[in-house]
């Protein structure tokens, strides 16, 4: 029963909820550092670039103003920029970005009306990325963590966790182990089709936050 539950929430693949953090520190000393491409210089993209280096792996940006034209040199490709800005990153790196994993952190929020999704019902912006690059490995990982919150490393007393979504077992296991690395706590949150729940909390938590009825500083924290 519970067998079958795991199969339904992660896949046919072997379920890996959660490394412990034996298990991932052996895999890190089995793999050489990853290096990642953060396109974005902003809040998140500062904040996760200090997460992965506190961990040990090496970090490039690419900014607005050589989106177009710059080179992609690491392995995997971290989308920190607002959901508009993605079109045009995969239009102009579609073949670069072919093969690698890619992680978007969007949400995907309606700021005319701050009040709804732009992504088809049902779907999200981690899935629409996914249909344009069919041989990335595209997963949903951050958006449920303010900028604040991956900087300190808590929410309130608790070690802030990271959420990662998405259908390559592989692609999610080396990033929570870079996060783990970096002194956060990361979960498997499941596959792909998770990424639409995910983006359900981060819209949440961010109308509470536009709401100043919870400060940008705190959010939602997981207790296991
Ligand atoms: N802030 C949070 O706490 C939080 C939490 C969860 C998820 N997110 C998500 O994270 C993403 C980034 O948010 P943020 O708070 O970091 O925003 P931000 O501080 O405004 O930074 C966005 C960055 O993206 C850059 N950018 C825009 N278009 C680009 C392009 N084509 N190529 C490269 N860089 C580009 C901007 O550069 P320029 O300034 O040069 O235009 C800016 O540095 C958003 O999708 C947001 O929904 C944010």
């Amino acid at each position: 029963m519970i067998k079958e539950l795991l199969n339904k929430l992660f896949g046919n693949k072997k379920a890996s909820p959660a490394m412990t953090q034996s298990e991932t520190i052996s895999h890190k000393e089995n793999n050489t550092m990853t290096t990642y491409t953060i396109f974005g210089r902003g809040n998140m993209g500062t904040a996760i670039a200090g997460v992965l280096t506190k961990g040990g792996a090496t970090v490039e940006h690419i900014g607005s103003a050589d989106s177009d034209i710059a080179t992609i040199n690491g392995d995997v490709v971290i989308l920190a920029v607002p959901y508009p800005a993605v079109e045009s990153i995969i239009a102009s790196h579609k073949d670069a970005l072919a093969g690698k994993t890619v992680i978007d952190i969007t949400n995907p929020l309606n700021f005319e009306t701050f009040d709804s999704l732009v992504v088809p019902v049902g779907s999200s912006a981690t899935a629409e990325i996914q249909a344009q690059l069919p041989t990335s490995r595209v997963l949903k990982a951050f958006n449920t963590n303010f900028a604040a919150t991956l900087a300190t490393g808590k929410v309130g007393d608790i070690t802030t966790t990271v959420l990662v979504a998405g259908d390559d077992e592989d692609a999610k296991n080396a990033l929570i182990t870079d996060v783990n690395a970096g002194g956060l706590d990361a979960l498997d949150a499941g596959s792909l089709k998770r990424a639409h729940e995910l983006e359900a909390v981060g819209f949440l938590q961010l109308t509470l936050a536009g709401s100043e009825k919870i400060g940008w500083t705190g959010g939602f924290g997981l207790v296991k």
